[in-house]
């Protein structure tokens, strides 16, 4: 591709994560008596060069010397920077493709590990300025080629003249000798690059400060991979967001601003204004009001499973994408009911409760084991069918109701009613998700249609239960052991817990803990992320609680738009006139509607100018547009 500028890029701590001469040490130095002191002298002469008190050729060679190279630690040091390649380089490898001709790579370091790295990514090796290694014919480095401009003072500054490049130069890197080609006269711009170190007497001389190569491309309009620089768009973490996500976030370039506790509506509303992703739990209240202020949100994730803190109406109409994790915790849930099923079968609750008094009571009456018992699952969604493959790893004969049509897992039999399986199983286990229609779903009338001594357990929603109709059974000996990790009213941390129920015989119960594990909220902490980031990347909406979900493939070649609209008819013929008008080629398109909205993605394979973007965008009824790449 022709470009009438050059791109040069410096190495370390800039095309790479790291500083090359460190992790060299580490390999080269790892079986050496005094490889700490030598480590620390190797320090000390970095600086005595940074601060100018000895020559640079001087500082390389007597950090050469102390570090004690061979070709084998230099292949291996080859191997591990391939792995330390930037996050924003690695995103962006098509670039390099791209404008191979054009771009530069510059060091003082050496070739002997930087051509294997950078070559992978399609930078040219005539194009790759740095020092050439001397050896000796073992194989270990007895010095390097002095006449190399880069191994003197303002080797890059020299580098630079004898290139002469005909056009504009734009130099990225991170450090004082990069600044200096701009300071020399022989560059356009400097570009100071922050995502691996950000040196602040840099950063002061940039002309721009960039802090991943996504930002460098889309102020030159370079971008091939990446529509918009992910260190524009701001993410905000509150009540203590799973570092595992912050991390992901981070790594995708994505600017992240934490909050271990969850805001007040005002202080969201003040918040909210710049943000473009928001992640909470399950404490923030997403108001209208909070909503409204929001001018860039295009994600919500929900890290846990419930969304009823978030006004979904609202944000659907602002064409805001939902996200959450409805099955991170599922395992937690379903290895908590085994447990449960088997305590309570055995009365462990009442035997552990009299040891703790002095009581030895040795007995085996009213204790059975699960082997063969029938296990009755009322809902047979994600926890429901998990559960229905471990109850029956270990003996169980499953029965499940459910309104949908399932597909039955294994041996699992389906009842047509729940009066059928009511009267049937020994053991229930409800797993019926909390709409409101399920109010009282078991009741005394349910509860009559019971074997006499089931085990009764509830980890789904409060209200789906009577509390005192289950009470009143318990007391008969109708219901012989129950668990309870929901209620109709559950408490705060500084409340009391109040409840019919406590007290009562062979009854565990648990404040709503049955999906809290550290397992479950680190896998809430790798899934939301993934999610948004699809969306924001491709548009992809999979498991969004408010969009219509689609699936969508990556794009080669071409240019992705995206369009939301309220749900009225005619819009893809509108959306599809604009780009025959513009004589513009349709390569791929994909439209799902829910009650709300209209969701169109169309897959161009021809550049668009701005009058199609501006058509696009004043559709009537259009809410949000974007383009990717
Ligand atoms: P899901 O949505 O995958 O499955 C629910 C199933 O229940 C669906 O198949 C649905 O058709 C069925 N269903 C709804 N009403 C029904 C009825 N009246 N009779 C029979 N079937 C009915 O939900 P998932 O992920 O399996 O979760 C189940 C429940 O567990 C939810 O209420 C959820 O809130 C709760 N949960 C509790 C946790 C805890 O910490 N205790 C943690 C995670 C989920």
């Amino acid at each position: 591709m022709k470009l009438n500028k050059y791109i040069v890029i410096d190495f370390d701590s800039t095309f790479t994560k790291i500083e090359a001469f460190d992790l060299l040490a580490e390999i080269s130095l790892k079986d050496h008596p005094e490889a700490e002191a030598r480590k620390k002298k190797i320090r000390d002469i970095t600086n005595l060069g940074m601060n100018g008190d000895i020559s640079f050729r001087e500082s390389l060679e007597q950090r050469v010397d102390l570090l004690a190279p061979n070709k084998n630690h230099l292949l291996q040091l080859a191997e591990k920077l391939k792995a330390q390649v930037s996050e924003s380089f690695k995103r962006n490898r098509e670039f390099f493709k791209k404008y191979a001709d054009n771009i530069y790579v510059i060091s003082n370091g050496f070739h002997m590990f930087i051509d294997p790295v950078v070559t992978e990514f399609g930078i040219k090796p005539e194009n790759i300025l740095a020092n050439r290694f001397n050896f000796d014919e073992k194989g270990n480095v007895i010095g390097f080629d002095k006449d190399n401009p880069l191994s003197a003072n303002k080797g890059k500054v020299e580098q630079l003249k004898r290139l002469n490049l005909p056009g504009d130069v734009y130099v990225i890197g991170d450090g004082y000798t990069d600044y200096e080609i701009k300071h020399a006269g022989l560059a356009n711009k400097f570009y100071a690059f922050t995502e691996n170190v950000a040196r602040e007497n840099i950063i002061d001389k940039a002309d721009h400060i960039t802090p991943s190569l996504d930002e460098f491309l889309y102020l030159n309009k370079l971008n091939t991979a990446v529509s918009y620089p992910k260190n524009r768009i701001h993410v905000l973490l509150l009540e203590n967001v799973h570092p595992v996500a912050v991390e992901l976030l981070k790594a995708e370039g994505f600017k992240v601003e934490t909050h271990t506790k969850a805001l007040s509506e005002e202080e969201l509303c003040q918040k909210i204004k710049n943000v473009s992703v928001l992640g909470i739990r399950s404490k923030t209240q997403v108001t209208a009001k909070v909503l409204e202020h929001a001018n860039r949100l295009m994600a919500i994730g929900a890290f846990c499973i419930g969304t009823n803190q978030i006004d979904i109406h609202t944000a659907t109409k602002k064409g805001i994408a939902i996200f959450n994790a409805p099955f991170s915790n599922t395992r937690s849930v379903v290895e908590l009911a085994v447990a449960e099923m088997i305590m309570l079968m055995r009365n462990i609750v009442g035997k552990s409760y009299k040891m703790h008094q002095g009581i030895w009571d040795k007995s085996s009456d009213g204790s059975y084991e699960i082997r063969g018992k029938k296990l009755g699952l009322i809902g047979y969604g994600n926890i429901g069918t998990q559960l229905s493959v471990l109850a029956e790893s270990m003996g169980m004969k499953v029965y499940y109701y459910d309104i949908e049509e399932k597909l039955s897992l294994g041996n699992a039999t389906r009842c047509k009613s729940l009066k059928e399986l009511l009267e049937i199983v020994d053991v229930i286990s409800l797993h019926v998700d909390g709409r409101a229609s399920n109010t009282n779903l078991i009741g005394a009338h349910e509860f009559n249609q019971m074997k006499k001594g089931v085990i009764f357990i509830n980890l789904s929603r409060g209200h789906v239960v009577d509390i005192q109709a289950l009470k009143t059974n318990i007391e008969k000996g109708k219901v012989a052991g129950c668990a309870l990790d929901v209620f109709p009213h559950e408490p705060n941390n500084q409340e009391e817990f109040i409840s019919e129920l406590r007290g009562l015989p062979n009854t565990i119960l648990t404040p709503h803990i049955g999906g809290s594990t550290l397992e479950a909220q680190e896998n809430i902490g790798n899934f939301v992320p993934g999610k948004f980031m699809d969306y924001i990347n491709t548009g992809s909406t999979s498991n969004s609680v408010n969009f219509p979900n689609l699936t969508l493939p990556t794009l080669d070649n071409a240019h992705r738009l995206i369009h939301i609209h309220h749900n009225v008819p005619g819009i893809l013929a509108r959306i599809n006139q604009v780009l025959a008008d513009h004589n513009i080629n349709i390569v791929g398109q994909y439209l799902k509607t829910n009650e709300q909205i209209g969701y169109v993605i169309t897959d161009i394979d021809k550049a668009y100018n701005k009058d199609v973007i501006a058509e696009l965008r004043g559709i009537e009824h259009t809410i949000k547009f974007r383009v990717l790449y």
